[in-house]
C-alpha cells in the first residue's frame, strides 16, 4: 500500500533557535501516526544532525534535506553529497523544487543525475514536477510535466521507481496562496499515475506516492489529501507554524 505523506519544506527559513522550537511543537503534539502513514521534514542542511535526532525516536517521523549535488565527492565547493547526506543517517531529499529549477539552473537531465545519486546512497528521492502559469495558460501542463518525468525519472528500474516520491507542484500555486482545486489536483495526479502506469504497469505505478504542494493550508489539506490520487502534501509557508502543520498532517488519509 503506497504511503500517505505530509512532508514539510522549510526552504531557506528559521535560525538554529527557531527550527528547535517549530520541531518540538510539532513532536511534542504527538499526533500518532498510522502504518500507512509519514511525516517529514525537509529542513536547511544546518540543522539536519539536529532535526535528525529529535525525529529518532518518533514512528514514521523523517527529516530530509532539501537538495543535494550530482557528483560522489571532489573540488565542488559549497555543494553536499549524498554520501554525506548518508553518512549523517539522512534517508530523504528533495530533488528538482521549481525554485531550484529557477533560480539555480537546474535542468531534467541533471535531476535524473541527482535521483540517481540518492538512490545510490539509499536516500528517498522527493522529485518535485510542476508547470508555470505560462504553461498552465497555454493548457499544455500535462506534456510539460510528463516531459520533466520521463526525462529525469524513466531511466529507472520497476524497483528503483518504487523508491521515488514524486511532488506534483503547480509553480503558479507556490507561495501564493492560489491552489489548484481538487479537480485540478486529481486530474494532474492521476495523468502522473497514467504515465507510470504506461511505463511500469499498474501494480507499480500504485505504489508510488504522489504529493501535491503549493499553498496547502490547514484549511484545504484534508480536502486535497481525499483525491484518489493524491497522497499527500509537500508543504512550504503553512508548515513553518506547528498548529497548521500538525492540522495538515491530520488530513492525512
Ligand atoms: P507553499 O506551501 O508556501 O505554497 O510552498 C509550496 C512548496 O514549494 C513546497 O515545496
Amino acid at each position: 500500500m503506497r504511503k500517505q505523506i505530509a512532508a514539510a519544506n522549510w526552504k531557506m527559513n528559521c535560525t538554529y533557535q527557531q527550527a528547535e522550537s517549530l520541531l518540538a511543537d510539532v513532536l511534542n503534539n504527538q499526533v500518532s501516526l498510522k502504518k500507512n502513514q509519514q511525516v517529514i521534514f525537509a529542513v536547511p542542511y544546518p540543522y539536519l544532525i539536529m532535526a535528525n535526532s529529535e525525529v529518532a525516536e518518533e514512528e514514521n517521523y523523517f527529516v530530509a534535506a532539501q537538495n543535494c549535488y550530482t557528483r560522489k565527492s571532489g573540488a565542488y565547493t559549497g555543494e553536499v553529497s549524498a554520501e554525506m547526506l548518508q553518512s549523517i543517517g539522512i534517508r530523504h531529499c528533495v530533488i528538482g523544487h521549481s525554485e531550484r529549477r529557477e533560480y539555480f539552473n537546474e535542468d531534467n537531465n541533471m535531476l535524473a543525475e541527482k535521483v540517481n545519486i540518492c538512490l545510490e546512497y539509499e536516500i528517498t528521492p522527493i522529485f518535485c514536477c510542476g508547470e508555470s502559469l505560462a504553461i498552465r495558460d497555454a493548457g499544455t501542463q500535462n506534456d510539460h510535466v510528463e516531459i520533466q518525468l520521463k526525462e529525469s525519472l524513466s531511466h529507472l528500474s520497476e524497483v528503483d521507481i518504487q523508491r521515488v516520491v514524486i511532488a506534483y507542484e503547480p509553480i503558479w500555486a507556490i507561495g501564493t496562496g492560489k491552489t489548484a482545486s481538487t479537480a485540478q489536483a486529481q486530474e494532474m495526479h492521476a495523468h502522473l499515475r497514467a504515465v507510470l502506469t504506461k511505463k511500469y504497469g499498474s501494480l507499480v505505478s500504485d505504489n508510488i506516492s504522489i504529493l501535491y504542494g503549493g499553498s496547502v493550508k490547514a484549511g484545504n489539506a484534508a480536502e486535497l489529501f481525499s483525491c484518489p490520487d493524491v497522497d499527500g502534501g509537500l508543504v512550504g509557508g503553512a508548515s513553518l507554524i506547528a498548529a497548521d502543520f500538525i492540522s495538515i498532517i491530520k488530513g492525512l488519509k
